[in-house]
């Protein structure tokens, strides 16, 4: 980063900063250092302005969402690092002539407060969520689902902030959601649109609540973790496998390293004890990807998102 001064970057925005920001309480692992500078834009405007600035001076500039599915290392991370969580970037509107038929909610709205509004409301598109942590913005990164589908399948249009600074809308014919995947060019989600019908407030209700008891009694719900660590691999003959299912297979559930551990209800959970670091987990993560490979000849990738320092970062993830 080559700037005179961080505050440059900043100073004249609508926007609060903070230096040396502790980033561990932002993250569902509760571990991992600290942001140089974490800056919360109160507007689009001064967000734009900000993603410009970052680029003109290669500054890396990564989004921190619901922090459900990152990693965070040790040793924190450089550039600046931004949050969405102020009013502006939390909003949810539906159409509010006629029939209810989109809702729109802003990059830093969580999907569980969202889930339950739309139930109350009688209106069904984002059921699949229920009880996926994750901020709008981070699941249209990812494509976040599960079992009953996922976030892509409801998406109407999403705005986004690319690597020029410039606010862009991309329609859902210009958009493809695959398995954890989206063809979102590099950038910030601002917000993004969802088509919803109209249905039964209790039938919308009794599904989120299926959905929710289906996860808990197959997940670990309560140990310090991001979910499942690593992608479902795609196997020689097309289908896609369980991670968790290759990793039980292993022999590797319960496995230690330092405070980090493997999950004994799901293999794909790889959680940790207080205290425990941020490089606990990544030995343990290199420890689970040398068994699986050594016994099933299978690369398991990470689904997690690993942020380190001296990292070419430009709003690479919304973590
Ligand atoms: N299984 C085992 N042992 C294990 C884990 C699973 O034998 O330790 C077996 C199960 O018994 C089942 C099969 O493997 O027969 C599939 O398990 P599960 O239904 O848990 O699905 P998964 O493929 O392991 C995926 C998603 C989860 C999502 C579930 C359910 C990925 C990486 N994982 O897991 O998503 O909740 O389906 O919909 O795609 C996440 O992304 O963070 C996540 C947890």
């Amino acid at each position: 980063m080559t700037v005179a001064s961080p505050a440059s970057l900043y100073s004249d925005l609508d926007v609060s900063a903070e230096t040396n920001a502790p980033l561990a309480a932002h993250t569902w692992f509760g571990i991992g250092g600290h942001a140089d500078l974490l800056i919360r834009p109160n507007t689009i405007a001064a967000l734009e302005t900000l993603a410009r600035r970052c680029r003109r001076d290669e500054i890396p500039l990564r989004v921190l969402g619901s922090g459900a599915n990152l990693l965070v290392d040790d040793e924190g991370v450089d550039g600046v690092v931004v949050k969405l969580d102020t009013p502006a970037f939390r909003a949810i509107e539906w159409n509010d002539q006629g029939r209810v038929e989109r809702m729109r909610a802003f990059g830093g709205a969580q999907f569980e407060p969202l889930i339950h509004e739309c139930s109350r409301r009688g209106l069904s598109g984002v059921e699949q969520m229920a009880g996926i942590p994750s901020s709008v913005g981070g699941a249209i990164r990812m494509n976040a689902g599960g079992k009953f589908g996922s976030v892509g399948d409801a998406v109407d249009a999403v705005a986004l902030i690319g690597l020029d600074g410039a606010l862009r809308v991309y329609t859902r014919d210009e958009l493809s959601f695959e398995y954890r995947r989206t063809n979102l060019p590099p950038g910030i989600v601002v917000w993004a649109s969802f088509r919803m019908r109209e249905d039964d407030p209790v039938q919308c209700r009794q599904r989120v609540v299926e959905y929710f008891r289906y996860k808990r009694s197959t997940q670990p719900m309560s140990a310090s973790s991001a979910g499942c660590m690593f992608r479902n691999p795609l196997l020689a003959d097309g289908r896609r496998e369980s991670a968790g299912r290759l990793i039980d297979l292993a022999g590797l559930k319960g496995t230690e390293v330092g405070g980090a551990f493997v999950s004994k209800e799901h293999g794909n959970f790889l959680a940790v004890n207080p205290g425990a670091s941020t490089d606990d987990l990544r030995r343990l993560v290199e420890l689970v990807q040398d068994r699986v490979r050594s016994a099933h000849g299978v690369e398991l990738e990470t689904e997690v998102v690993f942020w380190r320092r001296g990292e070419p970062a430009w709003a690479v993830s919304h973590g």
